[in-house]
């Protein structure tokens, strides 16, 4: 059916020449750029291989090996691959380039937003600023001279050491800057542009001196000091909990407000979403500081996973990206509580990672197969990866870990590895076999299940725990290694002390089917199942509903308590979407009541409060249910469940609201996100049991907010219902923060997510406004991909959310083909939905494959997409 071309791990060849250096000129003028690039190479393969480089976009002014002008005869460029067939086996070869980068809006390779030039070259962008091996097993020097306007460009990056810079004629100036680091070309970045800077010189725990730098638009640069601290945060846990020291001597980011990701991290110059690196009190939530401080954090950490131990193709994308995840993810548990962090991660995964996994997207963790690696950028890879590499530390401990860590650094420094490479070094370093069966974590895909039971023997005294896979949805079938931590908690609410006193036990499941016996014991024990979700499953224990209660009331571990309440909620919506209505009552006044008494509790942190009180997302909920989905008794178990559960706290949230709030105001602090976030959740919690009587209040909130997480928590419950209280605050919000596009999104997507019947009507014409730049990401992703999760607006049976997100990404598709793919990804649902959802899906994908000029990306996702069903 599909003529897209994949490419195949099992094909994997090493290049036939390698690249050891690159000296580059950069010639910037008018949002053009001329590249004079040269580049010595030496022949690895056979004595008559061709040379062929990679380059798209680019418009040929000159070629020359070893200084002599090649013929026009002697290369062939098709616009994908430049082909010199005769070339020697050491050589220099310099071509020169014409490149558009005003024209370039995909943001891929050399592009200008607001003024400012700047690269994004992962996975291939660095082929559509000029030729080269464009694959990341070819690692070289970068030498690079960028020369541009000096009043309109004053400041020029590039990776590494700036060594020299100075002016030239006609008011123009010059940087030469020079990475000692041999790279990829994936890693390389310029910058160029009217940048102010933020600077700060640190001496770190190591006692290494070094400056940072932030760059962004002048207008902005006064938010960028959390970042910063992020920054300074983030060098010195890696220092201490990784002993791994930066290994330059400056550090350069630079905030983008046309960005297509959260960010990027080319060697001593990563590149930034403002999104992820912009905000003060005023303007950023603390859900906004705790993503800069992490993607911070995570472009930080690459700088030694990913950057000095490299991959070796793109089917190790997870070598990097799982690990680098891991690390961002437990600066973040350091630095702020860990079990909230955890749990925040594990809904993330269930919601996002989890429907991949469940749907037409599929993949494993080290993909078989692409026809475009812009399509694996998935929390698959992302996230999977990252419970990958969390499974092997929970099985040998931090120590052994960061001993596999040090063989890793010191074996494979320098390299393009592979993932088996990593499992190799864990295995060596621990004992334990992480390149045998482990290894199917990375090769299969789908979500195991694992069924739990247990079974107790009075006259033996024994208590039998059994755990059995379910591998239908486990691609190709197999059992899988299953970390499982786990407690026994009895019913005084007493924590069972194991042989070596400790309160919770690690139990790795091998085989389909286990069991493991604990001898002389009681009979009261009630096992608690996954402390940390130690393992990325679906599972099942029979538990009565009242056990579930008396874990949120007891067990010792933070994510095991919101679990066992999550269960319930989960509980709770089954019965509402099956109308089972005589579980429904039982369940509803059980699970309200282990909320009021979550609320009330001394034992419990605001932060977990919080979320002990937040009814998981929808779209988690429902992918444990049959299918096809009844999409109908879906939103409407959502609005029953949320109204009855709401209704029934609403006192006490009132009540618990009116007393002191003791939040300070002045700066983020992770103690005071948590005291605002409970408070956000109780605002939401009466904003559904609402029925007007607390709008004044809503309003007075919004009024009254000195941050902008308290002016955010106001706007939601506000939200929740279109009237003139809601018109009123959104209007003065929108105009209060005109001149702040960050915060202008989040009014997009207030907007996008407003669930009465006149929405879609208002949306649309958000959508023709002129504030709605389609060439912005942050902006289209505001609007678009917030309507997307959008559940009743996005599945009306008539088919007008579908059309309205086709309409949309048929605005960018060709554009920015990168960012459709990505918007796309939300049609993948299609599979699981009843046949006249999917029929209008089916009809607006296909509608959309008609379009002239589409790219491989988004090619790729329709066809997978429609292929699944
Ligand atoms: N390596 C970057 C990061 O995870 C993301 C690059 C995404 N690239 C892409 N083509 N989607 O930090
Ligand atoms: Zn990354």
């Amino acid at each position: 059916m599909s003529e897209l071309a994949l490419t195949r791990l099992a094909d994997y060849q090493p290049p036939d020449f390698t690249t050891l250096s690159h000296v580059l000129r950069v010639v910037l003028d008018d949002g053009e750029a001329e590249i004079h690039h040269q580049q010595r190479f030496v022949r690895q393969g056979a004595s008559n291989a061709a040379l062929v480089l990679d380059g798209e976009a680019l418009t040929v002014q000159s070629l020359a090996i070893d200084g002599v002008a090649l013929e026009s005869t002697a290369w062939q460029y098709d616009g994908k691959q430049l082909i010199i067939t005769d070339v020697p086996d050491a050589f220099a070869l310099k071509s020169v380039v014409h490149v558009d980068a005003d024209g370039n809006k995909e943001l891929s390779g050399l592009y200008r937003s607001n003024g400012i030039y700047c690269t994004q070259c992962e996975a291939q962008g660095f082929r559509r600023i000029s030729f080269a091996l464009d694959r990341p097993d070819v690692l070289a020097t970068y030498d690079v001279r960028i020369e541009a306007d000096q009043a309109r460009c004053p400041v020029l990056l590039s990776n590494g050491d700036l060594i020299d810079q100075g002016m030239l004629d006609n008011g123009r100036h010059y940087a030469h800057w020079h990475d000692p680091h041999p790279k990829p070309s994936y890693l390389f970045a310029v910058v160029a542009g009217d940048l102010a800077e933020a600077q700060r010189s640190v001496t770190t725990p190591h006692g290494n001196e070094l400056d940072l730098c932030i760059y962004t638009e002048a207008a902005f640069i006064e938010q960028t000091d959390f970042a910063m601290d992020s920054l300074v945060h983030a060098i010195e846990w890696d220092e201490t909990r990784f002993d791994l020291d930066y290994d330059l001597t400056r550090f350069n980011i630079v905030a983008i407000s046309d960005f297509n990701m959260g960010a990027m991290e080319n060697k001593s110059l990563n590149v930034f979403n403002t999104r992820f690196v912009l905000g003060d009190t005023a303007t950023a939530t603390d859900q906004d500081f705790q993503g800069i401080e992490s993607v911070i954090g995570h472009e930080y950490f690459h700088n030694w996973t990913g950057n000095r131990i490299t991959c070796r193709d793109w089917f190790q994308l997870s070598l990097k990206e799982g690990l680098t995840v891991f690390r961002d993810q437990e600066f973040s548990a350091d630095r702020g509580e860990a079990a909230l962090e955890r749990i925040a991660n594990v809904n993330m995964l269930r919601r996002v990672q989890f429907a991949e996994d469940a749907g037409p997207l599929a993949h494993p963790v080290q993909p078989q197969a692409y026809a475009a690696i812009d399509n694996f950028y998935t929390a698959t890879v992302y996230e999977k990866g990252a419970e990958i590499i969390r499974m092997y530390h929970t099985i040998i401990g931090e120590e052994a870990f960061q001993a596999g860590m040090r063989l890793y650094v010191q074996r494979h420094d320098g390299q393009a590895v592979r993932i088996e490479d990593f499992a190799a070094c864990m295995s060596e370093a621990s004992g334990f076999p992480f390149d045998g069966d482990f290894f199917r974590w990375y090769t299969h895909q789908g979500t195991p299940r694992v069924v739990f039971s247990s079974h107790y023997d009075e006259a033996s005294r024994c208590l039998t725990l059994r755990a059995e896979q379910q591998t239908e949805k486990v691609k190709p079938q197999a059992a899988l290694v299953i970390p499982v931590v786990f407690s026994l908690l009895n019913k005084a609410g007493e924590v069972y002390r194991f042989s070596d006193e400790a309160a919770s036990d690690l139990w790795v499941l091998e085989e389909a089917v286990e069991e493991r016996v604990i001898h002389d014991i009681d009979g009261e024990w009630l096992p608690v199942w996954l402390h940390g979700f130690s393992a990325p499953i679906y599972y099942d224990y029979g538990y009565q509903h009242a056990d579930l209660a008396h874990i949120v009331a007891h067990a010792d571990d933070g994510f095991a308590r919101v679990e066992a309440m999550q269960t319930l909620y989960r509980r709770l919506f089954n019965a509402a979407y099956q109308q089972d209505e005589a579980t429904y009552q039982t369940l509803i006044s059980a699970t309200s009541a282990v909320m009021g008494n979550a609320l009330a509790s001394d034992a419990r942190s605001a932060g977990e409060k919080a979320l002990l009180l937040s009814i998981p997302a929808t779209a988690s909920l429902i992918n444990a249910l049959a299918t096809p989905w009844d999409m109908d008794a879906v939103l409407g178990a959502e609005i029953r469940l949320r109204h009855d559960l709401s209704s029934m706290l609403a006192e006490q949230a009132d009540a618990y609201l009116q007393q002191d709030d003791t939040s300070t105001d002045s700066a983020y602090s992770a103690a005071d996100a948590q005291i605002r976030q409970l408070r956000a959740v109780l605002l939401a919690h009466l904003a559904e049991a609402d029925s007007g009587q607390w709008r004044a209040r809503f309003t007075g909130a919004y009024e009254q907010a000195r941050n902008m997480s308290e002016r955010m928590a106001a706007l939601h419950a506000l939200n929740v219902r279109h009237d003139a209280a809601r018109e009123a605050a959104l209007a003065d919000f929108a105009e209060r923060f005109a001149d702040y596009p960050l915060v202008l999104d989040k009014y997009y997507a207030l907007q996008a997510s407003a669930k009465d019947e006149g929405a879609l009507a208002r949306i649309n014409a958000l959508s023709e406004r002129e504030g709605f730049v389609i060439s912005n990401p942050n902006r289209f992703r505001a609007l678009v991909g917030a309507f997307a999760q959008n559940l009743t607006l996005f599945h009306a049976p008539d088919g007008s959310g579908y059309r309205f997100v086709i309409g949309q990404i048929r605005r960018i598709v060709t554009l920015n083909p990168q960012l459709a793919a990505r918007m796309l990804n939300t049609f993948a649902v299609a599979a699981q939905l009843d046949s006249s959802r999917q029929g209008l899906m089916t009809g607006e994908l296909n509608s959309l494959l008609e379009v002239d000029g589409i790219s491989t990306d988004v090619r790729e996702v329709i066809e997978r997409i429609l292929g699944g069903l």
